[in-house]
């Protein structure tokens, strides 16, 4: 289609004058040299990666090198980089190559794909600017480039934009120049369609781009959706005696807060969660100020209710499961996190009151 080979002339017409030429793997692009530089540019700028380049070349100038190699010379030559399960499998896979392909890299998707560390963007790499074949890549910048160009709204991680991607970075990759196509549509994702502010002015594509045109840029490439977290309800009855001594009842072993203390749960009626606990009837009742407590699957949505309970109530005994917990002299107890930090602010409250009392 007249659309797909504008976009490679135009792209390539740019990076012919404003491309990155002169990059260290550039100079004699062997399958090695791409491989070991793609590998180090999975999670690396470029500037770092140039010194850890060179040395890594000039200590393991081939896969025959590497192989032989002890790993842990080759984990002291990434040190700094990071992400060491790249330099772990760049040594199994360079062990691998020497022994099935006689130390040559080999030149096929398929071969490249199931070497360890090796994925089908890295294949896609090592071939085109390696070996001159054209097999589309896609890494990050290529899918930002490419979301942004035909207004794709999804985000890059679901499955069926994954598809729809390598589809159209197949279709636009041309016959002729595959690698300095892919080294094209890499660099104007590194230097011009970049994540905030793009530089649409200068961008061989802008014409035709459906982020620029629409004014979506900000919002494509979609990021990860967030999901939805249900909402739970529930209410802690906060007991407190005469003595501001406060009730709480250990968590059963298994669920939220296992064995951690807690104040006594309700649904609906405070006065019968205290006739089942063996209280006296409520002297005074107040809500207090709702809390959120976020786990990993669920909110939960907390609303104390304070009740002052009558003496009486103190013959309530403390046991394994139940404790009346003193504020100013806390047994050593674990407790559930939103209980701490009520338990905080109403020990603020009433230092806050006492304060009050006595100057005035
Ligand atoms: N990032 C990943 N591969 C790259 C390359 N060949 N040149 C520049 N940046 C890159």
């Amino acid at each position: 289609m007249a659309k797909n080979s504008d976009f490679a002339g135009a792209l390539l017409a740019w990076f012919d004058v404003h491309g990155r030429h002169d990059l260290p793997w550039q100079r004699d692009p062997t399958a090695y040299h791409v491989w070991v530089s793609e590998i180090m540019l999975q999670q690396t700028q470029v500037a770092t990666v140039i010194p850890y380049y060179a040395r890594f070349m000039a200590r393991f100038p081939d896969v025959a090198a590497l192989a032989a190699a002890p790993l842990d010379e080759v984990l002291h030559h990434w040190s700094g980089l990071g992400y060491y399960a790249r330099a772990r499998n760049l040594k199994r896979a360079a062990e691998r190559i020497a022994a099935a392909h006689a130390g040559a890299l080999p030149g096929t998707l398929e071969a490249l794909a199931a070497l360890p560390g090796i994925g089908r963007s890295t294949a896609g790499a090592i071939l085109s600017l390696a070996f001159g074949q054209r097999v589309p890549i896609l890494d990050g910048n290529v899918k930002r480039v490419l979301t942004r160009h035909r207004g794709l709204a999804g985000w890059v991680g679901n499955a069926a934009v994954q598809r729809a991607l390598w589809t159209l970075a197949d279709a636009l990759m041309p016959a002729a120049r595959p690698g300095d196509y892919t080294q094209a549509i890499m660099d104007l994702g590194a230097t011009l369609c970049v994540r905030r502010n793009p530089e649409c002015g200068r961008c061989p594509v802008a014409a035709a781009c459906v982020a620029r045109i629409e004014h979506r840029q900000h919002e494509i490439p979609a990021p990860r959706p967030k999901r939805a977290v249900p909402v739970k309800r529930t209410r802690f009855l906060v007991a407190e005696r005469p003595d501001g001594a406060l009730l709480l009842e250990r968590r059963p072993p298994a669920g939220i807060w296992g064995g951690l203390w807690s104040f006594p749960e309700f649904e609906n009626d405070a006065a019968a969660s205290l006739a089942k606990l063996g209280l006296g009837a409520a002297l005074v009742t107040r809500e207090l100020a709702p809390i959120s407590h976020t786990f990993t699957h669920f909110r939960l949505e907390i609303a104390p209710v304070h009740v002052s309970v009558d003496g009486t109530s103190a013959t309530l005994m403390d046991s394994a499961d139940r404790v009346w917990y003193k504020v100013t002299t806390p047994r050593a107890i674990g407790l559930a996190a939103p209980v701490a930090r009520l338990i905080e602010s109403l020990r603020d409250a009433t230092q806050r009151r006492g304060t009050k009392v006595t100057s005035a």
